[in-house]
């Protein structure tokens, strides 16, 4: 007899559902994406015991009749494509038809449904695939699916679920992203006994990031739109041959950028605030999060991350949303296009605010292991919530750690947050990331939308006007050096208040664009040494040497082999010598593993720029007279980053004259 049988429905559900279903949040995240499909304006969530024991969704949308309803809980069933060349183009976020099936084999479901054009509408009662009941339902047009008990039949898989207050804080991240892609919805969010989010439809997205963190974080949040147009979409065409004499080449369409992205000194300790949208669809993304790390290159350090909302827009035929089980990773035409697109997007707006950080923003923002956007501390009765930062990052750059000045600004900590008040009365915990990878797969929580569980809704009605204008760095050009505190900092005027510029970095931010525009064209300058100066290295950082000793002389320092562990430098950096050149030399020759990819030529190339930069800027305890003052400012203005220097510390801080008169209680 033979051995192998075809698996039966139910079976087969069950395994689909394995990869459709993992926790909560995946159940609410495919019904979700149902109402929004469906053309819902309205759609209210509600979650008993972190969605163990009740998970509903109920929208306002176009509702099924009897025969859809039975129909879309078999497999492959689905209203939004018909044949394979609708996969080339969806447009709506379900495609597979299978999450209900799947959902319906793991749980005991309850869906009422009714259509705008029946009297009648339908309930059906199903539990663990088999249909129970189906009965009419006289209720409003719209859909509601209760998911009860879920893997009540599959106890293996229950025992992976987490506490309650752990599963409740993915759900609620989760209605949270699709409540900022979709500000002109209604967005309810209840537990058993607390309204964790009321979101009624607002105009403008920024409206939206108001309502759910309110005015601080949207203070910190820089506004971003951009557009281009596909070079080559990559459609398929005719032969010219076969063409029509009015064929007209298929259009390629926009790419379209719109979101927020941080202030640097806005910083978090992993990539959990970095929210990726491509049409609609949530996703994560590994070539977007790279083209996030490369826009904040040296202005942010390396062991911090923005915060970062991206709404990207672009053709159905330009990305393939079908290559993930659980839909959440895409596949684009053109990445390298989208890619640097990106990038440059967000690079422009921070190149054009030029933010600079106030007194007391520098001093509060410390990159925080928040799993969120900033905590809204405004929330009453808060408790402190437990958090662990990405294990691989290590605590303290080592390139921070290389600085005489330890501002507070870019120092991760791993503190509690001063929440209080958890959803369901416990303290919420999260599971400690294990590595970056994994950061960026995890589904971040929102405790600061938990924690706002006494009654207290997020909803806000408008936008106030107002407020202090936040500080940019374009008035730097007007500044008036009024001289130096303990001969380390500079302290300036203008118009705008009263300023703080450290001295050492903003000398660092001047000399690191300088040499690297030097670079590109060949031309950094350099001098000769009298005589050579000889280093001896260990065995890996000769093999380090071996791999950047080109860049080094691109940069001005020509070194060459002396021994089998020495070399010799023969000239160096214009404004290095001595130990500045030869700790400066060991430094960059400290990580070779990184360097050596080619495709990081341009990051060796930067390392290599602010670590001569580092070392040849003026230093603090450093007397430094009128004219060199105003030449650093002015010279410091002319950056493309004057906001930090190029391992992301702030340059100038600023005490606003509105802070000043409300301190003297003018106003
Ligand atoms: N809230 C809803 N309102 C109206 N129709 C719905 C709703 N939820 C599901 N449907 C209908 O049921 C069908 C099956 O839903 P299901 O989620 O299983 O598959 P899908 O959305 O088509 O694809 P996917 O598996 O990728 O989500 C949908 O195609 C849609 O026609
Ligand atoms: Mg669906």
């Amino acid at each position: 007899m033979g051995r192998i049988h075809v698996l039966s429905d139910q079976v087969a559900n069950q395994i689909a559902a394995g990869e459709v279903v993992d926790r909560p949040a995946s159940v609410v995240k495919e019904l979700l994406e149902n109402a929004l499909d469906a053309g819902a304006t309205r759609i209210r969530v509600e979650i008993e015991a972190g969605g163990r024991r009740l998970i509903r969704v109920a929208d306002d949308g176009c509702g099924m009749s009897r025969d859809d309803a039975l129909l879309a809980f078999e497999r492959h069933a689905t209203s939004k494509i018909r044949s394979s060349d609708d996969l080339l183009s969806i447009a709506t976020l379900g495609f597979r038809g299978e999450a209900l099936p799947s959902i319906a084999s793991i749980s005991r479901l309850e869906l009422t449904t009714k259509p705008a054009d029946e009297s009648t509408g339908t309930r059906l009662e199903i539990a663990g695939g088999k249909i129970l009941a189906v009965e009419d339902y006289g209720g409003a047009q719209g859909t509601s699916i209760a998911v009860r008990d879920i893997f009540y039949n599959t106890p293996a898989r229950r025992k992976f679920l987490r506490a309650e207050t752990t599963e409740l804080a993915h759900v609620t991240a989760l209605v949270t992203h699709y409540a900022l892609a979709h500000p002109e919805m209604y967005f309810e969010l209840h537990s058993a006994t607390h309204t964790l989010l009321t979101a009624p439809p607002v105009r403008e997205p920024s409206e939206r990031i108001y309502q759910i963190f309110g005015r601080d974080t949207l203070d910190q949040l820089l506004p971003m739109a951009a557009e281009r147009r596909f070079d080559h979409a990559g459609l398929p065409e005719p032969p010219p041959w076969r063409r029509d004499r009015d064929y007209t080449p298929p259009d390629p369409g926009f790419l379209r950028i719109r979101g927020f992205v941080s202030r640097p000194e806005l910083q978090k300790l992993n990539r959990n605030s970095i929210y990726i949208f491509v049409n609609q669809r949530r996703i994560r993304d590994r070539l977007i999060l790279h083209a996030t790390t490369e826009a904040y290159r040296n202005i942010i350090p390396p062991t911090s991350f923005p915060v970062i909302l991206l709404f990207l827009e672009m053709p159905p035929h330009e990305v393939d949303v079908n290559v993930h089980p659980a839909k959440t990773e895409v596949r684009f035409r053109q990445q390298a296009l989208i890619h640097d697109f990106v990038r440059e997007s967000i690079r422009i707006t921070l190149l054009k605010a030029r933010p600079g950080a106030s007194f007391l923003a520098a001093l509060t923002n410390t990159p925080t292991a928040s799993a969120s956007l900033v905590a809204d501390s405004a929330l009453p009765d808060s408790q402190p919530i437990s958090e662990m930062p990405d294990s691989d990052a290590p605590p303290h750059s080592a390139d921070a750690a290389s600085f005489e000045l330890a501002p507070p600004a870019v120092r991760p900590e791993d503190q509690p947050l001063p929440f209080a008040g958890a959803a369901s009365g416990g303290e919420l915990s999260f599971r400690p990331a294990t590595s970056r990878s994994e950061v960026a797969a995890e589904e971040p929580a929102f405790p600061n939308l938990v924690a706002a569980s006494n009654g207290h809704a997020c909803s806000v009605p408008a936008l106030p006007e107002g407020g202090d204008p936040p500080p940019s760095l374009h008035s730097l050009a007007s500044l008036k050096p009024l001289g130096q505190l303990r001969e380390s900092f500079i302290l300036a005027t203008n118009d705008e208040g009263l300023w703080i510029i450290d001295q050492h970095v903003a000398h660092e931010r001047v000399l690191f664009e300088k040499i690297l525009r030097e670079r590109q064209t060949e031309r950094v300058e350099r001098q000769r040494l009298l005589m050579p100066m000889l280093i001896d290295l260990l065995p890996q950082q000769m093999v380090a040497f071996s791999t950047l000793a080109e860049e080094l002389e691109g940069n001005g320092c020509e070194a060459e082999l002396f021994g089998p562990h020495t070399i010799a430098i023969k000239a160096a950096p214009s404004g290095l010598s001595g130990a500045q050149l030869e700790r400066m030399i060991l430094e960059v020759l400290e990580q070779p593993a990184t360097m050596a990819q080619s495709d990081n030529l341009e990051s060796a190339r930067t390392r290599i720029a602010a670590s001569i930069a580092c070392h040849a800027a003026i230093k603090v305890n450093m007397p430094l007279d009128p004219a060199r003052m105003e030449w650093l400012l002015a010279a410091l203005a002319r950056t493309d980053h004057p906001t930090s220097c190029p391992h992301g510390r702030p340059i100038a801080l600023r005490y606003s004259w509105k802070d000043i008169q409300r301190a003297f209680q003018r106003i």
